[in-house]
């Protein structure tokens, strides 16, 4: 098929590449010309694993174009894909700017039948909108919309795009439903079909319902502390409940990214809009924004005064496999310690993480190493747990660090294997009362 791609990131430039990769004729419209010219020259704006070897691929087998122009996009092409950004606005509404700009560059496109599809996160209802805003606005053109929300996880995002656990097709038509189905058919995943308000729903449930996840293992994660449990262990023995599962149910400082804290956000102002009380999801959000701000806490409570104290961040992207700084605990993290007066040196692998940190913070240093970072610490703050951590020499770290002291925000190190070195650990909910 002749699809079109509006918007060339995450989301739009690894369904871009997939769907080229499977032998769809795909364009790409993105309005960024900085990231055009990136994208032009086969380098990525972003990092995401294996999505340059594809572009490329896709590219050479001439699958895959780019181009500022939407028109030019979207002539003669079967299926228009819209993928743009809808950021949370400070009240948690769905920004949806980006959108309605491409809704007015759609409206000017010459007369002809058009068939759109929303991948972008929007609120129940925007399919609906649009449809109605191009059959008026587009004179002469008729147009059909359909929601076809989109669950990559940035990081896996390539297999999650191809291997989904489910495509969602909200139609407010059979033969608008089949020609997307007809898309996906090489992939061979589970699709539900429904109508559009609810496939835009489901992307706000499921995200939600995952946060709701974290934030209630976050609150065992207080209990436990208290009664001396490990909620390591807890969280383990509750995943063998197949009812329940073992994903998403990490103790920690919480979930950020681009996606879970808008999407919440987003549900929450929605049925404020309606005039409903969701004491669960403002919950899941107060339960979120509390744990951001354990680790400094922590380190105040334990040496009574950080000031001029040196800290040292693992972890800058808001998950390891991306470089996405939206939204990362690392950001309140560093405010907060900066705010404290703190020295911050911060680790990241990813280059484009520590230059977007450096951009930020004007105080910071930034490590590609992790045991540079580490030279001086009065403490290691984990903020995110990159693989290669899991592989520190503790004993050699030993040596480097001022105190050895880590405060592991995810979890991720076994206590008596960081103690064994000499090291004091401290995690989240592992039964340490004291803090
Ligand atoms: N990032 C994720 O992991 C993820 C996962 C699932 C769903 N989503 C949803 O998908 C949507 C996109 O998210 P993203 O992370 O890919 O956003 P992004 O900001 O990375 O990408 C959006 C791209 O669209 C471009 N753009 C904006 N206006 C344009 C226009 N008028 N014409 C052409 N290009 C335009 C921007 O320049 C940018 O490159 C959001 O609604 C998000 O909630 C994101």
């Amino acid at each position: 098929m002749r699809v079109c791609v509006i918007g060339a990131g995450y989301v739009g430039l690894v369904t871009a590449a997939v769907l080229a990769d499977l032998g769809n004729d795909v364009v790409t419209v993105e309005a960024n010309r900085e990231t055009l010219l990136k994208l032009e020259l086969n380098s990525i704006p972003f990092y995401e694993a294996g999505l340059e070897d594809m572009v490329r691929r896709t590219r050479k087998a001439g699958l895959l174009r780019f181009t500022v122009d939407i028109e030019s996009g979207v002539c003669d092409t079967d299926i228009v894909m819209i993928t743009v950004g809808t950021p949370a606005s400070e009240d948690g509404r769905c920004d949806l700017r980006a959108l309605e700009a491409v809704a007015a560059s759609l409206a000017a496109l010459p007369p002809g039948e058009y068939f759109a599809v929303i991948k972008s996160t929007v609120p129940a209802g925007t399919a609906d909108w649009l449809e109605d805003y191009l059959n008026q606005a587009a004179e002469g053109s008729s147009w059909e919309v359909v929601s076809n929300p989109e669950f990559l996880r940035q990081g896996s995002a390539i297999r999650d795009a191809v291997e989904a656990d489910r495509i969602i097709i909200g139609a407010a038509s059979e033969k608008a439903a089949r020609t997307l189905q007809e898309l996906y058919k090489p992939l061979n995943r589970t699709v539900l079909v429904t109508d559009r308000r609810s496939a835009e729903m489901i992307k706000y449930a499921s995200n939600s319902f995952l946060a709701a996840k974290i934030s209630f293992i976050n609150e065992i994660a207080v209990i436990c502390e208290k009664t001396g449990a490990d909620v390591t262990k807890v969280a383990e023995g509750m995943a063998l409940d197949r009812r329940i599962g073992g994903a998403f149910l990490g103790a920690g400082i919480g979930f950020g990214g681009s996606c879970l804290p808008k999407d919440l956000a987003c549900l929450i102002h929605t049925a404020k809009q309606h005039d409903l009380r969701v004491p669960l999801l403002e919950s899941v959000k107060e339960i979120n924004d509390r744990q951001v701000k354990i680790l400094p806490e922590r380190l105040a409570h334990i040496y009574g005064e950080v000031s001029g104290k040196t800290v040292c961040v693992w972890g800058l992207a808001y998950k390891p496999g991306t470089d996405d700084l939206r939204d990362a605990p690392s950001i309140r993290i560093i405010d907060d310690l900066i705010k404290r007066n703190c020295v911050v040196k911060a680790f990241d692998p990813m280059l484009v993480a520590r230059n977007k940190i450096a951009a930020m913070f004007a105080k910071i240093e930034t490590y590609a190493d992790p045991y540079e970072a580490a030279k001086d610490a009065a403490a290691i703050l984990l903020v995110t747990e990159w693989g290669l951590l899991r592989e520190v020499d503790w004993v050699k770290l030993r040596d480097i660090v001022n105190v050895p002291l880590i405060l592991d925000g995810r979890n991720t190190f076994a206590p008596h294997e960081v103690e064994k070195a000499g090291f004091t650990y401290i995690g989240i909910g592992r039964g340490c009362s004291a803090y």
